[in-house]
């Protein structure tokens, strides 16, 4: 049974959220821009280190610059088989205050409340913060837990160029967090990650906490195509080649032939486009813009990467146009462990919090980790379900609920032997 002495301190918790939240922060658009392996978000990994520190955490640094702060059990034993908590601090363009941050600061309040009550945890507990889980500039996203889970080797991600041409493994030296541990040297034998909704449905429901048991699958490609740059003024409609038209065909086409083929599941977003050159009044030679397809089942995300390329080739001839496509990310759907989301479950129940079994729509590093171990999430609700946008927000007393649920799900695991 947890121990009652065990507690979290609900406003050191609110006030690391809100100082972590400053660092980028932007006072036009009220919002924070912690892009991953920036000059930012190496301040708010100093930050970090600096919290764990305070906390008396062994810090640890590995190859891709995850940090993780260890409180230590006090047998080898239980040293040898942590819990690990985690998230990340890197943030996408305009951020809000708590995606991700609120995981990583919650690992920290749980590791408080141990120091608090001058208690050791039978099993080391690890909160870790993973590298560049938003995928902005380097590309996959969740790549420090990816590459922590053995799904792609360290020395290829250190390779990855960015969308500003940098390579990873230079910023990363650069902000001084190239660490000397070899990623997945350490095998939790849990994974948790706590984390806000990022969508309508707690709220809409009037729930307070999202038991998170499966995540969907998520497809990103950069798609180009080559037309001819001519006079906007003497081309006629009959003999241009215009990639901006055949970009917008596409981008239409997502929604009218690729989402209306499975409405209520498959999601497309085209979030990033640029034309060259760029120019009122001359048809664009190129045009060259992402594309995000999300599905929770794997065959219906397969036939929807396959409507977009039948209708890529159809356009491709039928304009006079080249299109290529690059795939920068697929990671298949993913189901958390069944045991571990219901010990959430009982968790929540405990506490009197009312919950429902749910889907992530986000991709999570819990998704990574749950490769190699048990791996579960505990979402809470989020106002109006708005998320990458300075306007997050979820009430402090359901954050603070959320960190109960995660103190009182480590200690029951930690409980048992
Ligand atoms: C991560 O934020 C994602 O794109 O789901
Ligand atoms: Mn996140
Ligand atoms: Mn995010």
């Amino acid at each position: 049974m947890p121990n009652a002495s065990l507690a979290i301190d609900a406003a050191q918790l609110l006030a690391q959220i809100a100082a972590l939240g400053t660092i980028g922060f932007d006072s036009d658009d009220a919002g924070r821009t912690r892009i991953a392996l920036s000059d930012e978000d190496k301040a708010g990994r100093d930050q970090l280190v600096q919290w764990m520190r305070d906390l008396d955490l062994e810090v640890r640094i590995d190859r891709i610059g995850n940090i993780f702060g260890i409180l230590h059990a006090p047998t080898d034993e239980g040293d040898r088989q942590p819990l690990m908590i985690g998230s990340h601090i890197d943030t996408v363009r305009n951020a809000g205050a708590l995606d991700g941050c609120y995981g990583v600061l919650s690992g920290l309040a749980v590791a408080r409340a141990y120091r608090a009550a001058d208690s050791l945890p039978p099993r080391a507990l690890i909160v870790a913060a993973f590298t560049n889980e938003e995928g902005v500039r380097y590309q996959p996203d969740m790549m420090g837990s990816l590459v922590y889970a053995g799904g792609l080797p360290v020395e290829a991600a250190l390779d990855v160029i960015g969308t500003d041409g940098t390579r990873l493994g230079d910023e990363l030296a650069r902000i001084g967090y190239t660490g000397d541990l070899e990623p997945g040297s350490i095998v939790p034998r849990e994974y948790i990650e706590l984390h806000v909704e990022q969508g309508p449905i707690l709220e809409a429901e009037g729930r307070l906490i999202g038991v998170v048991e499966n995540l969907q699958g998520i497809s990103w490609q950069k798609i180009s195509v080559r037309g001819t740059a001519n006079h906007a003024g003497t081309t006629p409609t009959r003999l241009r080649h215009d990639a901006g038209y055949v970009a917008a065909a596409i981008i239409a086409f997502l929604r009218e032939g690729v989402v209306a083929a499975a409405p209520e599941t498959t999601l497309a977003t085209t979030g990033s486009i640029c034309f060259e050159p760029d120019v009122i009044n001359v048809i664009p030679r190129l045009a060259t813009f992402t594309v995000d397809l999300r599905d929770p089942d794997d065959e219906r995300l397969r036939a929807a990467e396959m409507r977009l390329a039948n209708f890529l080739a159809m356009i491709a001839e039928r304009e006079g146009v080249t299109i290529e496509s690059e795939r920068l990310v697929r990671f298949a759907p993913v189901v958390f462990d069944g045991a571990l989301a219901a010990d959430i479950e009982t968790s929540a129940q405990r506490l009197g919090f009312s919950h429902r079994r749910m889907t992530s729509g986000a991709g999570h590093d819990a998704q990574m980790i749950a490769r190699i171990v048990p791996a579960a999430m505990i979402f809470v609700p989020s106002r109006g379900g708005i998320s990458h946008n300075p306007r997050e927000h979820t009430e402090d007393a359901q954050l603070i609920n959320g960190a109960q649920v995660l103190l009182d799900v480590v200690q029951r695991r930690l409980a048992r032997a």
